[in-house]
């Protein structure tokens, strides 16, 4: 929704260096800046930032790319949520391409309730900090609880007066809306009176991906019988439970880093292993997870590990929705909580150190530790027995074949060992299952009309667009292992040359040449990026503007963005010299190499058409039966013949006319 306009001008002032720089400390080597790797834990510093190029590049784990993906890799923010961020950062007034009135309602009410909820947040901490009752009863409550102010304020947790409305007073005075206090749950309606929705209570703000307030727990602080231990946000625009999990935030860059998120029930958990410095963790809210909340952990690892406390039997419940993170491609280990402690309390109890052994010792692999969870409750029951065996193995076959082949024969044999049952049986069963969940995805599939997006909420919408980004990611295939150096060649001349003179009067631009030649070049590409730059690129063209090459090394598909990196450092994929000195191409342009690259580029890509065009011709000689057909053939290649030696005369752009 972003005017193209607006993104030129936003690409056009990134300075790299300042970006990454204000994440990351860099100091100055050379030409480029060095610094420690935010993206995975090391001492000595092999994260390297080129200004010239604009790119980063670890030395150490591989990671690389350019500004624009630095803030999506490092913040998490989708395409649109980096750029908006840079628009800000060098005050570039976005210019929104035209909406609908019904998105732009909803992106409105988006925003009045983020801004509600950030003052609400405000004013939390307010009552907490600096009010008697919220000194008196809140903070001692969290003191009790063994929080620190730093904690506190980190989390930005606070105090809700135990009195009928001072916070809808206040939010009505500061004027906002009625009704969307009442949609943020903060504030309800009793005998047609506002009052506050979370009085006497302590808040736990729960924040997005970003650091924003999507809505609220607030804690009771006695143990009540007639009022819920929590009262959260209800549903809203902004708030979709089953996408959120508590603490991502503040958790993101741990996870990061030690590449595997633990993940625990409760609010407080979360606040008390951080307070430890266990920051790797986030908090399901006490609910089973869902498929998006499984999404959102493996945009930062592949790894997660569960932490439970409850009984057998909340476990048993809780183990039953994990097939979905199998099936998410994610290594799911539980580790148990001894008995009548939980993550808090445990660490409390033993400290740091002994909690993070506690739970590098005891971590099971999911798979088996549900089924010795099912034979244990099992026991000797033959009719429960093969009911879980036929459990296990719909397990196992969740797991990706092609993806993860080898564990799924780990899992297989480990399995049928415990068991004691005949591990081809256990294959066939799995095989079973794994065909009927193909036949499923593929009525699915089948049935399911593209969906509207109308009524998502904008943070949906961008949660949606990241992750279709991602899958896409593992779904394309290097499309240049198709390709020719000279596909490669010729966008990198329209990149770095397209707007260079061309010496020729017809065609002012080295653009104008190419797309002014009688072929067209996307069809002659058979490389399939190089056939959407092509098209991109011949898209402004036709419009009378020339992209900027910034527009496709910061382009919003991560693979064009990664390929035109690489094309536009690639030293390799400049002419072969070979070429170029055998058709004696350079002596007619002297210096201007840009020139010569042009014209032998163009005329290698039509050369290897014409000969393909030969080929084909050929074939269709030999198997014609018709004496006119033949001679249509000899005809035709006679003229591709004397096209081809022309090509290869080396006489340029004049053969085409
Ligand atoms: P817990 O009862 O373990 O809460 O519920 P807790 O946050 O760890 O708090 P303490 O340690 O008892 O003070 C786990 C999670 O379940 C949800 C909350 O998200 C809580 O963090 N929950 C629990 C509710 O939403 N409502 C409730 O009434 C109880
Ligand atoms: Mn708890």
């Amino acid at each position: 929704m972003i005017s193209q306009q607006t993104i030129q001008q936003i690409l056009s002032r990134i300075d790299i260096v300042e970006i990454v720089g204000s994440f990351v400390k860099l100091k100055k080597r050379g030409a480029n800046y060095l610094g420690n790797c935010p993206f995975h834990n090391e001492k000595s510093p092999s994260f390297t930032v080129s200004p010239s190029k604009e790119i980063y590049k670890c030395f150490g784990c591989g990671v690389s790319g350019n500004t624009i993906t630095f803030l999506m890799e490092h913040e998490k923010y989708s395409y649109v949520e980096a750029l908006k961020w840079l628009a800000q950062k060098y005050n570039v007034e976005i210019e929104e391409k035209e909406v609908s009135a019904e998105v732009r309602a909803q992106l409105q009410l988006a925003d009045s309730l983020f801004i509600i909820n950030n003052f609400a947040r405000e004013y939390f901490t307010k009552a907490l900090f600096e009010t008697e009752e919220g000194r008196n009863v809140g903070l001692s409550y969290f003191e009790e609880r063994g929080f620190s102010e730093e904690t506190i304020r980190k989390f930005q947790l606070g105090y809700c007066a135990n009195e009928k409305d001072t916070f809808a007073k206040a939010a009505l005075a500061k004027g906002y809306n009625l009704e969307y206090l009442q949609k943020t749950g903060l504030v309800s309606i009793r005998y047609e009176q506002p009052v506050d929705n979370y009085r006497g209570r302590v808040i736990f703000p729960i924040h997005n991906q970003s650091g924003k307030v999507l809505g609220f727990g607030a804690r009771i602080l006695v143990k009540s019988d007639k009022a819920p231990k929590y009262i959260n946000s209800p549903e809203n625009d902004i708030y979709v439970k089953h996408k959120v999990l508590y603490g991502t935030y503040f958790a993101r860059h741990s996870i990061d880093k030690l590449n595997e998120c633990l993940l625990v029930e409760g609010y407080t958990d979360v606040v008390s292993l951080h307070q430890a410095g266990i920051e790797n963790v986030v908090a399901s809210s006490g609910t089973s997870l869902t498929q998006d909340q499984l999404r959102l952990i493996k945009k930062y690892t592949k790894n997660l590990t569960i932490l439970y406390d409850g009984d057998a039997a909340g476990i048993k419940a809780a183990l039953r929705g994990l097939d979905m993170a199998i099936e998410e491609g994610l290594n799911v280990k539980v580790v148990l909580i001894p008995d009548k402690e939980d993550p808090d309390s445990y660490v409390q109890k033993i400290g740091a150190a002994a909690f993070r052994e506690f739970v590098a010792n005891n971590k099971q692999d999911f798979i088996l530790f549900k089924l010795q969870v099912s034979m244990q409750d099992a026991g000797t029951d033959s009719v429960r027995k093969s009911q879980l065996v036929n459990d296990i193995a719909e397990t196992i076959a969740r797991i990706d074949k092609l993806e993860d082949f080898t564990k799924q024969q780990d899992y297989i044999r480990q399995c049928s060992q415990l068991l004691k049952i005949d591990e081809q049986g256990m294959v066939n069963l799995v095989n079973k299952y794994i065909r009927e969940r193909l036949q499923k995805r593929e009525q699915q599939f089948t049935q399911t009309q593209p969906a509207a997006n109308d009524d998502l909420s904008p943070e949906a919408l961008a949660a949606m667009a990241a992750m279709e980004g991602a899958e896409m990611d593992t779904a394309t295939e290097d499309f240049f292992n198709t390709d020719d150096k000279h596909e490669k060649e010729l966008v990198k001349i329209l990149l770095r040359f397209g707007d260079k003179t061309f010496n020729d009067e017809n065609h002012p631009t080295v653009a104008d040449y190419i797309f002014h030649l009688p072929y067209d070049f996307e069809s002659l590409a058979n490389g399939e990026m190089v056939k959407r730059i092509l098209r991109e690129y011949k898209t402004f063209y036709d419009d009378g503007n020339l992209p900027d090459k910034k527009w496709f090394l910061y382009h919003q598909d991560p693979d064009i963005s990664k390929q035109v990196t690489l094309i536009l450092e690639d030293k390799e994929a400049e002419l072969s010299h070979n070429w170029v000195d055998k058709f004696e191409i350079k002596t007619v342009f002297g210096d201007n190499a840009y020139l010569r690259d042009t014209i032998s580029t163009t005329n290698y890509l039509i050369l290897r058409k014409i000969k393909k065009m030969i080929d084909e011709n050929q074939e269709e000689m030999q198997s014609a039966t018709e004496v006119e057909a033949q001679i249509a053939c000899m005809t035709l290649h006679q003229h591709l013949k004397k096209l081809e030696k022309e090509l290869t005369n080396g006489l340029g752009t004049v053969i085409f006319r």
